[in-house]
């Protein structure tokens, strides 16, 4: 093992978060927390992945209910689509045999799992040697490599047999340290780490995201304030510009519902609308 391997692992154990989905190797509870977890924090996720799993402790639980009270459940998470898709992925597992699949392949063909979630179970649930790729993972391991890191290099740098506790670690360094704004003084990585090595004075070679667009005024704003109301009643369709919070913008509200219509987040019937 080579010395960041080391020095990250023996920091990894007395560092770890205690986070709920870390007590489990649930597959079905490990893709419900990362699905959450794809665009909304952890302290927001950790009241809402419980009572997600007391309400649908598995597949099948999800599977049987309608849409819309996965859609209740996901109140306060945003980015509802993510809701319909984990029920969708439900859906999927009971018609595969009721298990979630235990492959790079069979887990990313699930709906609303793209390459990062699909490695996330299989570190997380079925601690296979891959490595988890998000966003934190990409700016620790690229800091550490020097240079913007591949899925390859990361796979590479996984101690054998010890994927969950290294991946976990590479999250914890990512929101604890190794932060947009690094604390190195409190880096275990010192003497292991590129740029550290480089006295920071190459270029930060952390691939940065895109910020965030705007929430305050966009579309999305209003799509969240119309599937809000929806989760309590239905909508009469004359109510939905002020629902949306848009009351002057009759033709905008609409292009929203139609939208969410599209997507399956909404049902249009019988002149009103409601959850699926
Ligand atoms: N973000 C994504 N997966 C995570 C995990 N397992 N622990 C903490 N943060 C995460």
């Amino acid at each position: 093992m080579i010395t960041l391997q080391r020095a990250l692992l023996r920091w990894a154990r007395q560092a770890r978060r205690d986070l709920p989905w870390r007590r489990t190797r649930d597959p079905w509870a490990i893709l419900v927390s990362e699905v959450m977890l794809q665009q909304t924090q952890v302290a927001r996720v950790v009241p809402r992945y419980e009572a997600f799993l007391s309400r649908f402790p598995s597949p099948a639980a999800c599977a049987t209910a309608p849409a819309a009270e996965v859609i209740r459940l996901w109140a306060g998470l945003g980015y509802n689509r993510r809701a319909l898709a984990l029920h969708r992925a439900a859906r999927a597992a009971v018609a595969g045999g009721g298990r979630l699949p235990d492959t790079l392949e069979g887990l990313a063909a699930l709906p609303g799992v793209g390459p990062y979630t699909a490695r996330a179970v299989l570190a997380f649930a079925f601690e296979r040697d891959v490595a988890v790729l998000d966003a934190n993972a990409r700016r620790v391991l690229s800091r550490a490599l020097g240079a913007a890191v591949t899925q390859a290099a990361a796979d590479a740098l996984v101690p054998p047999g010890r994927s969950w506790e290294w991946n976990q670690g590479v999250l914890d360094l990512g929101a604890t340290v190794c932060r947009p704004q690094p604390r190195c003084d409190a880096c275990p990585l010192t003497g292991a780490c590129a740029w550290r090595l480089s006295g920071r004075e190459r270029p930060d070679p952390w691939p940065r995201r895109r910020p965030q667009a705007r929430f305050e005024g966009s579309d999305r704003q209003g799509r969240g304030r119309l599937v809000s109301i929806l989760r309590d009643r239905p909508l009469a369709w004359d109510e939905v510009p002020a629902a949306a919070g848009w009351p002057d913008d009759p033709g905008r509200a609409e292009a929203v519902v139609r939208s969410l219509v599209a997507e399956g987040l909404v049902v249009a019937e019988d002149g009103r609308l409601r959850l699926p």
